[in-house]
């Protein structure tokens, strides 16, 4: 049977939906926060798979301990998916995803780091390393235990950071197994890789070369990736055919921008609770012109030099004060990471400072809301007049495509070359070195004076590609690269050549 009418089995760390207890005990879902998921429900929408996460809630974890061995039906939650819950000890899973996925790997493949003073590797580096090696083996597991009751081999799909280890360490379990392995991060390039410890380094890279197949959202983080990967001992590259070859097997390293539901999303964005809330955010902005922000309280989202360079505008151009307003949302992230904490108080000090310095009682010009409010982002992708998008570094980012695909006011998007969906969208988009407050600044000038003609024509070429890649392409294109594989492994071609 092909794989692209297999079984899925996709793993990430976070699931669609964490699960609690309502008033009479039934099961409430609540969608989890961040671009994989918004992906992965879109992606999934029209696919019968299962879905393996860690459990977070209480009640995912009373789940994880059913009969069921965790698996929930999300039928009565109006998808056709299935979700198996994982439960991991809390001091393993902080260890896991605190200290190691999001305090090493996440600012490595960021460049987030002030490498003067940080980071700095020690034993406590050392023994987190084995908390994520056992949760990576965890996972592994569970999809070994998938792929028997599985009456026809699944095509397995694991997902970013979190997971390196998994292909590998199922591949050992199930050497059969058709395994992709996809990073919605970004990558970082073979010199600051080395920072990491050799040991991490090299397990996270061979982690993912048991895969059969690699997926990126960008060509810059899979050039990262094989440039590292091939500077492994006992690693070939064949760099035309974007392949590497391991211990006899062929990896192939492929570039999979993912999208978002449009449909879906569309669908949501015109209900009645959107639509009030677009009208609340009307009233709030009166007859200004509004710059809009939604992220998540990231360090990656550069927020604190987004303010910095809306306030260099405002400076050099007073004719704009009081006609403009900048409102940010931002959903609170991984607060057990200290530098998210702090990172979150400077964003609001450096918006009030902006407002100190420009406001008065009847014009506030930056208005900051931190809390998860998806809806709320929806209402206001459909008024906004500027869209800021300017990630120091960035996997994707979905928002640079909710914006255009919601907006009706021809809005402009500002958006940072380093993003990886500059790839797809920049040539509609003001492009932006995050880096640079006055190129930013002046961005944000060029796009509110930006003739009508001008805004209506970029803001189609936008919604066109954004509807021309549809979610569910994104499974499907890993499906056919497995099935390619598959085919591959029965009919062995001889091992590319050493370029490296
Ligand atoms: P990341 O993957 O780093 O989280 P993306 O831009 O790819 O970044 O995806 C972020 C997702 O989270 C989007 O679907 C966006 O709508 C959602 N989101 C961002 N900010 C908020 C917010 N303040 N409240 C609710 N959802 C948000
Ligand atoms: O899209 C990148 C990503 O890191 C996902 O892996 C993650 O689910 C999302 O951002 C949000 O982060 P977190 O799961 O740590 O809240």
């Amino acid at each position: 049977m092909s794989l692209l009418e297999a079984p899925l089995v996709v793993a990430s760390n976070r699931g669609p939906v964490t699960f609690d207890r309502d008033d009479l005990g039934g099961l409430d879902a609540r969608r989890g926060a961040g671009g994989l998921v918004t992906a992965l429900i879109g992606a999934m929408q029209r696919v019968d798979g299962l879905w393996v996460a860690a459990a977070s809630s209480d009640t995912d974890r009373e789940l994880a301990a059913g009969l069921d061995g965790g698996r929930v039906d999300m039928e009565r939650f109006g998808a056709d998916y299935r979700v198996r819950l994982l439960d991991i000890p809390p001091e393993r899973y902080d260890a896991y995803y605190n200290r190691i996925s999001n305090g090493i790997l996440w600012f490595v493949h960021h460049y987030l780091w002030d490498t003067v003073r940080q980071p700095i590797f020690d034993d406590e580096v050392d023994e987190a390393w084995n908390e994520y090696v056992a949760v990576n083996r965890r996972f592994a597991e569970a999809l070994a235990e998938e792929a028997d009751r599985s009456p026809t081999p699944p095509a397995f799909l694991v997902q970013d950071y979190h997971l390196t280890l998994v292909p590998r360490f199922l591949r050992e379990l199930r050497p059969d197994a058709f395994i992709a392995h996809f990073s919605h991060t970004a990558i970082a390039g073979l010199t600051y890789m080395r920072i990491l410890p050799g040991r991490v380094r090299e397990g996270i890279l061979r982690g993912m070369l048991g895969a059969d197949v690699l997926g990126f959202h960008s060509q810059m983080w899979a050039e990262n990736f094989l440039m590292s990967a091939r500077s492994l001992p006992g690693v070939r590259a064949d760099l035309a055919r974007s392949r590497l070859s391991v211990e006899g097997r062929q990896v192939a390293v492929r570039i999979h921008p993912i999208s978002i539901d449009a449909v879906g999303l569309r669908q949501e964005a015109a209900g009645p609770e959107v639509t009030a809330l677009r009208r609340e955010l009307n009233r709030w902005r009166g007859d200004t012109r509004l710059i809009l922000r939604v992220d998540r309280l990231e360090l990656t989202k550069n927020i604190v030099r987004g303010f910095q360079a809306y306030a260099l505008f405002l400076r050099t151009h007073p004719e704009w004060h009081r006609r403009v307003r900048f409102l940010a949302l931002l959903s609170p992230s991984r607060m057990d990471v200290p530098d998210y904490l702090t990172y979150g108080e400077e964003c609001v000090a450096e918006a009030q400072r902006v407002n100190t310095e420009f406001g008065d009682e009847e014009w506030q010009p930056v208005e900051v809301r931190v809390r998860d409010d998806y809806l709320g982002a929806l209402a206001a992708y459909g008024i906004s007049d500027v869209l800021l998008v300017n990630p120091i570094y960035d996997g994707m980012n979905l928002v640079a495509m909710e914006g255009p695909l919601l907006n009706r006011r021809a809005g402009v998007l500002v958006l940072s070359r380093n993003a990886g969906a500059y790839w797809r969208l920049g040539k509609h988009a003001l492009a932006v070195n995050p880096f640079d407050l006055r190129e930013t600044a002046d961005a944000l000038y060029r796009a509110l004076e930006m003739p009508r003609e001008e805004r209506i024509r970029r803001a189609r070429g936008l919604s066109r590609l954004v509807l021309s890649n549809p979610a569910e392409r994104w499974v499907r294109t890993q499906l056919e690269d497995l099935e390619r594989a598959r085919i591959r492994r029965r009919t062995p071609s001889p091992e590319p050549a050493a370029r490296a």
